[in-house]
């Protein structure tokens, strides 16, 4: 059976990706394959969650982490 895992947001839209969602994805991947963290997480990459004006962005736990800030996911996993 499947383990459950959380699920982490990353947008991709277009004013993202001019904001660089890839190297914002990129840590985030980073972050997701860190051992303590390994299986527990699952990456799903977005349309427009309409704040491009703060991208590039996640969601996560229904909190909306703007600016591509790592720190502040990582802050709450
Ligand atoms: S393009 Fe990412 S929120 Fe609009």
């Amino acid at each position: 059976m499947a383990t459950y895992r959380k699920f982490v947001f990353v947008c991709t839209g277009s004013d993202c990706k001019r904001n660089g969602c890839k190297s914002f994805l990129k840590e985030v991947k980073n972050l997701v394959k860190m051992d303590s963290h390994k299986g527990k997480y699952k990456i799903v990459k977005t349309k427009c969650m309409d704040f491009c004006k703060s991208g590039p962005i996640a969601v996560y736990n229904n909190e909306v982490i703007k600016n591509g800030s790592i720190e502040e996911l990582r802050g709450k996993f």
